[in-house]
């Protein structure tokens, strides 16, 4: 019996370096998962190309275009769906949803913050850890609810913070990670073995504890998980 892939849509803003994740995730097959459509808010984001070279469909809603977020929302809705995604991914999508959006893809929707979440949340999140005096940093799979950043944790992976690094470098050594934890996370939704329910994720029928599972904490390769 052929299993039909699940179909992701991933929206991007920028330079889709985690779009290139989940690409090459798909390819090498560790991701079980078609991406049928890459969406940008920004005609000039780096990541169209990156969906071009690997022949994936793409469209660009400009929200500049709209004369309000739920207008821009509801278009943006309009154009996921035509691609019937089984989970939308926010891959560095810089732009704040609104209820509405939020709703319709209520418990099939997955974000990455490059933070330990719920610690710095919002923008700039490396230089206000690097401000803090925070001595590691890290990244942050969740679902989207409408709490911008603050969905259910389900994988999160931790970096040193070192004496000499900038925002640059951490962002840099943290995204190392990024690349590897949402594919992951993905792949979890797509087995079919990550859900959320009462605003509490799930992995294999177990509730994940508020802060998210540590990658850093689980065995490679064979990705058994310790809750
Ligand atoms: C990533 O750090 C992501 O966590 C944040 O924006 C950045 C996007 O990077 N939301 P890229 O576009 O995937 O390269």
């Amino acid at each position: 019996m052929k299993i039909r892939k699940a179909r992701l849509v991933v929206l991007i803003s920028g330079s889709g370096s985690n779009l290139q994740a989940l690409i090459d995730a798909c390819a090498d097959g560790s991701l079980k998962a078609e991406i049928v459509a890459v969406v940008s808010n920004k005609a000039d984001a780096f990541g169209l190309q990156r969906a071009a070279t690997a022949k994936i469909p793409q469209q660009v809603v400009d929200h500049r275009k709209f004369i309000s977020r739920e207008s821009f929302d509801a278009m943006l809705a309009e154009v996921v769906d035509s691609y019937r995604p089984d989970l939308v991914i926010l891959a560095g999508f810089m732009r704040i949803l609104t209820p509405g959006f939020v709703d319709r893809f209520a418990g099939r929707m997955l974000n990455i913050h490059p933070s330990l979440l719920p610690k710095y949340p919002g923008l700039n999140t490396h230089q206000r850890a690097i401000d803090a005096g925070e001595s590691e940093a890290g990244a942050t799979v969740h679902f989207v609810t409408n709490q911008l950043d603050g969905g259910p944790a389900v994988l999160k992976a931790s970096v040193p913070i070192l004496e000499v690094d900038t925002a640059e470098t951490l962002a840099a050594r943290v995204l190392v990670y990024e690349h590897k934890i949402f594919p992951l996370a993905a792949q979890w939704f797509c087995e079919n073995r990550l859900h959320v329910r009462e605003n509490v994720a799930w992995l294999d029928n177990t509730p994940i504890p508020e802060g998210g599972i540590f990658y850093n904490k689980l065995s490679e390769p064979s990705i058994s998980v310790e809750l």
